[in-house]
């Protein structure tokens, strides 16, 4: 608590010094994310307003974080024999804090305020190593990460550093591809399939590590302006286990959206009805295959390890429309999971049973840019395949969820969003519920790189104290997120 508390005086601090920093103007000239600094660039050449892209950021994304114009043909030794080792090493470099500084939520039987102290500090390696090789590792500190355990149920740790959500490399196979016979062009010593004037191809790139494969999707989950809340637990007096208390509000449509199911069967670990999983997983192990199509179809495959199991899928991507201040692009999901996830035993519903499901999940999305206007929004299904014969009649297989986003920058330092999240759930019939949200939050960047927001949750659905999904009414979070 002490520890809590003067952390949330330390930040408090660090923001009014900010504030009156920002407010006279000086601005660090190294303090900036890393792709600004390597390429020399503003934070909004690639971000509408960070950490949303704009549609060259996204084709940046896209192009394995490359920009065939400015590439350095020797890659990073270039910029060694150009730089020096020490400003390439800081120009890899870049930091993200982002948390709440102070939370108040309402629920029936309790209305509670806290001071919270950010509880994410990212730091990301991120750079071209040759012009057809990147790297992109994300290594995170949180003060308080949530745990399970066999024995202990959930569980609050004291520090957690380790890799973070994403850590991989992306490699251009387009000269491979050149090698095996295919026309190919040559571009600021990157390799593109085709001809000009004809069909290209930009790719195939292969993303394999710790990947997040729907980075590319029309909604991708790690670019929002409205981050997920955070789970909640407790401990009742005179009880072992901790369990779950509030689940957070996350893009229902991602969502695992199942009650009752399992990670794995040994260490009992449930899979949360708010975890992101499949294709819309925060980060998992796999290798993603992209290829961009005459700038307009991104054609996407690959490989993502889940829980005891693992998942294929396919997705296309087509851009529409693309004139400078209007861009509009939707994209279609099919993603099979070869038993991803554990049904409960039947006889005894807290424990996993002996038999791992297989998942069907598919879905579209879509995203509209124009002027000062984001929107983006998805639908997406998920079926349940190989349950037990016994719970069939306790178990529903199917669930769907919908997301709709609207941002819209309404002053050059100001970002106004709204969300509405919508759950259809599935899983054990005796304790599923759906689940309505909507979100509003408003941010004010007083520099590119530092934002401070307000946002509030509001379950628009009847409070029910014992279900996690809607046991609170009002979530209000006042926060910031800063990166340098
Ligand atoms: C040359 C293009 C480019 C520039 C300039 C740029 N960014 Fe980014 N940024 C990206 C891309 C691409 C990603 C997405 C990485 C991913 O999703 O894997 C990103 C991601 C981010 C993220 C999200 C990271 C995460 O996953 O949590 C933040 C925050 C961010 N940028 C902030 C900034 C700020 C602040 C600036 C300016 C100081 C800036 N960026 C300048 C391209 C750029």
């Amino acid at each position: 608590m002490v520890i809590r508390a003067l952390a949330a005086i330390a930040v408090a601090v660090s923001i009014v010094a900010l504030t009156v920093w920002a407010s006279v103007g000086v601005r660090p000239a190294e303090a900036i994310p890393a792709f600004a600094r390597q390429y020399d660039m503003q934070c909004n050449a690639c971000h509408t307003r960070p950490p949303r892209l704009n549609r060259f950021g996204e084709q940046f994304h896209m192009m394995g974080f490359q920009i065939p114009s400015a590439s350095r043909p020797q890659g990073i030794v270039g910029s060694i024999k150009e730089d020096g080792p020490a400003k390439t090493l800081i120009d890899s470099l870049a930091f993200r804090i982002v948390g709440g500084l102070f939370e108040y939520s309402e629920s029936p039987r309790e209305t509670e305020v806290k001071f919270e102290p950010p509880h994410e500090i990212e730091l990301f390696i991120a750079r071209p190593i040759t012009p057809d090789l990147s790297l992109y590792v994300e290594l995170e500190y949180e003060p308080k990460a949530v745990k399970f355990s066999r024995d202990r149920g959930y569980f609050e740790t004291e520090h957690e550093f380790g890799l973070g959500k994403e850590a991989f490399f992306m490699l251009n196979m387009g000269r491979l591809l050149g090698a095996l016979g295919a026309p190919t062009m040559e571009m600021g010593g990157q390799t593109m399939v085709g001809r000009h004037g004809g069909f290209t191809m930009h790719g195939p790139m292969l993303m394999a590590g710790k990947i997040d494969p729907n980075t590319n999707f029309s909604y991708a989950t790690n670019r929002q302006m409205l981050d997920a809340t955070e789970l909640e637990i407790e401990k009742e007096p005179g009880e072992e286990r901790g369990e779950v208390h509030r689940l957070p509000v996350v893009p229902y449509a991602f969502a695992s959206k199942f009650f009752g199911l399992f990670k794995n069967r040994n260490e009992r670990e449930p899979q949360l009805v708010t975890d992101q999983v499949m294709y819309n997983t925060t980060g998992a192990p796999g290798a993603d295959f992209h290829a961009m199509i005459n700038d307009v179809v991104l054609a996407q495959v690959g490989f993502l390890s889940e829980n005891e199991g693992f998942n294929a899928y396919g997705a296309l991507r087509y851009d529409l429309l693309d004139r400078r201040e209007l861009t509009f692009n939707v994209s279609a999901l099919l993603n099979w999971g070869f038993g991803v996830v554990r049904s409960p035993d039947p006889e005894e519903h807290e424990r996993p049973g002996g038999t791992r499901l297989d998942r069907l999940r598919y879905g579209i999305a879509a995203n509209l840019k124009w002027k000062a206007l984001d929107v983006y929004g998805a639908f997406i299904v998920d079926h349940l395949y190989g349950l037990p014969g016994e719970l069939r009649s306790d178990f529903d297989v199917s669930a769907a969820g919908l997301t709709l986003e609207v941002d819209y920058l309404i002053h050059e330092q100001v970002m106004l969003s709204g969300r509405v999240d919508q759950l259809w759930a599935g899983g054990l019939k005796d304790q599923k519920m759906d689940a309505t949200v909507v979100s509003f939050q408003a941010k004010y960047y007083p520099w590119q790189n530092i934002a401070f927001f307000v946002r509030d949750s509001v379950n628009l659905r009847k409070f029910h104290g014992d279900n996690p999904l809607r046991s609170w009414k009002n979530q209000l979070f006042v926060g910031i997120d800063w990166d340098f």
